[in-house]
């Protein structure tokens, strides 16, 4: 039998900005949280990400800091890499589109392949273009007023406050939305990637399509269900994988065709790194492989109807296999946004907390079926109330209490206990309904299972009354505190996957039975795991309580 092999990636970030709670939430922490716990049961996997480096929005960000794309990428690409490494998001290979080694070949490789089997068309095309900026305008870079309801922000060939849509040369007064000066409709050869051709086997494939979320399928198929107009590919611009035709030399590819791309090159590159040469293909084409692309909702359509409209077009690789899109996180009322200056970035709330708080709150409000918010009084209380007054003070108590009073040292006799049964039952449900809900990417669930865990914990500590027993019956009293770090055991276990340093300071207490985490996950509550007389080690309170700000909306004093 293969083991089952899950290859996982998170959207490629544009290589302009400072990775912000929204996305980390939304995206990189559930891709690695999922990534964690996939090999701590035993799962082949490989995570794979890195920057997004092409397109408009680098472009503009190096003209507007006078610098070249480049430079822009290389710098931020190490802001991003330096963020998620701080909040323990640990990919497998971390590359960036203008930097792999064989991206601009396997993206060119991508349109040769599409276009030889008809489904690319050229078409001239008006489009604005400005002069002082010397480049075409995409859409979200032309603002005016609109033809329809006189709006003063009406974007390109459309508007937000009416909703209308008009043909871009109706738009009144026009400007560019980086210098503001006026720019010129220009006529402009292009190609145009023939979706309307994948329509069927699109929505076939949609339909099949079984445990994705509500949003990311319904979505796609409405979108498959209104007919797919061909979509231009290239774009006028100096920066990007350049279109492989001789009557195409000064064009690039559209960053969005590019990008999803990165996620088969990226791969390659790193097997080719580890002197694996072919390895990689195996990864992209075999039928037992699970490709699972996480990322934001805006990001839906790219992964769902084009990527694989893309990859049924080169014919070589395999479809996603799900693609857990979440909704998104807002600060105050806000979308989190770096270019308008909405949230909080990594860097930022590093600064004052460690990674695991970050990891903790971050995945108890996850987006997942709906926008949640980020607040502080609420960073602060969630952390409060879960993280230090259930699980750190459930931990603290028990090892604690075997540290007074039994020497440091796993108790002896606790089939005695007559705790051991409810310990077992509430360990075996929740390492049950925990993986449950991982497999279906509930991760916010998953995380609640584990709390609910220590609750019991606490629970059954009151119930044993250990500090009356231990004057009566010390050996009764050893019997049911070593039930208890068997469920201390249990949840350093099942937190691993989302606190990846406290929960390993915490599972290194009982260091004889988590030297094989994978094998000690497995035979959770089938029985008692701990070897009496083993010492323990541990590690002092993990979760103090953290600091009620003095003002929630400036976020924590420095
Ligand atoms: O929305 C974004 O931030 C894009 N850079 C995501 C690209 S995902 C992929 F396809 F590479
Ligand atoms: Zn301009």
């Amino acid at each position: 039998m293969t083991s089952r092999r899950v290859l996982i990636t998170a959207a490629l970030p544009y290589a302009n900005n400072h990775p912000h709670l929204g996305h980390i939430a939304g995206v990189y922490l559930p891709a690695d949280t999922y990534n964690r716990y996939l090999r701590l049961v035993g799962v082949e996997t490989i995570f794979i990400c890195g920057s997004d480096d092409h397109g408009v929005p680098i472009t503009i960000s190096a003209q507007k800091e006078n610098s070249t794309p480049r430079e822009v990428v290389h710098r931020y690409r190490s802001i991003q890499e330096q963020g998620f490494s701080a909040l323990g998001i640990s990919f497998d290979h971390y590359s960036g589109t203008s930097t792999c080694e064989g991206h601009q070949e396997l993206a060119q490789e991508f349109f040769l392949k599409i276009r030889d089997r008809g489904d690319i068309e050229e078409k001239v095309t008006d489009q604005f273009r400005c002069t002082d900026c010397d480049m075409f305008l995409p859409d979200r870079y032309v603002e005016g007023d609109c033809p329809l309801c006189g709006a003063s922000d009406a974007r390109g060939d459309q508007c937000d406050a009416c909703g209308g849509a008009f043909e871009q040369d109706l738009l009144i007064k026009p400007r560019c939305v980086n210098c503001g000066s006026n720019p010129q409709l220009t006529s402009t050869r292009h190609w145009f990637f023939r979706l309307d051709r994948y329509e069927e086997r699109l929505e076939e494939w949609l339909e099949s399509r079984e445990g994705w979320r509500d949003n990311v399928r319904n979505f796609s198929r409405g979108i498959v269900r209104e007919g797919l107009p061909a979509r231009s590919i290239t774009r006028d611009l100096e920066w990007g994988v350049p279109v492989p035709l001789e009557e195409a030399k000064d064009k690039v590819l559209y960053v969005w065709f590019d990008a999803p791309i990165g996620y088969i090159s990226f791969t390659r590159e790193m097997f080719r790194a580890r002197g694996q040469e072919d390895e990689w293909r195996s990864w992209w084409s075999d039928e037992d492989v699970e490709i699972v692309h996480f990322l934001g909702k805006d990001n839906i359509i790219f992964h769902a109807v084009i990527w694989p409209s893309m990859l049924l077009g080169h014919g070589d690789f395999r479809l996603p296999t799900s693609i857990p899109a979440n909704e998104y996180l807002n600060f105050k009322g806000e979308k989190f946004s770096k270019s308008k200056g909405v949230g909080v970035t990594a860097q930022q709330i590093l600064e004052q907390f460690d990674a695991d708080r970050v990891r903790y709150y971050l995945t108890a409000i996850a987006p997942e079926g709906k926008d949640s918010s980020f607040t502080w009084e609420d960073f602060i209380q969630r952390n409060n109330d879960e993280l230090s007054d259930v699980v750190g003070n459930f931990a603290h108590r028990v090892l604690t209490f075997t540290v007074k009073n039994f020497e440091t040292k796993v108790p002896a006799g606790v089939e005695d206990s007559p705790f051991l049964e409810e310990v077992l039952s509430v360990v075996s449900e929740a390492r049950e309904q925990w993986s449950k809900s991982f497999d279906r990417q509930r991760f916010r669930e998953a995380l609640d299972r584990v709390v609910t865990l220590a609750r019991h914990g606490n629970r059954i500590f009151d119930a044993a009354e250990p500090w009356k027993s231990r004057k009566v019956d010390l050996e009764r009293c050893g019997a049911d505190l070593a039930a208890l770090l068997e469920l201390v055991h249990a949840v350093s276990l099942l937190l691993l996957p989302f606190l990846p340093v406290s929960a390993n300071k915490l599972a290194a207490t009982f260091s004889d039975a988590t030297a094989d985490p994978e094998t000690a996950v497995m035979k959770l509550g089938t029985e008692h795991l701990l070897q009496p007389g083993a010492l323990l080690n541990p590690p002092g309170i993990l979760y103090p309580r953290l600091e009620l700000l003095d003002d929630e909306e400036e976020g924590p004093a420095s």
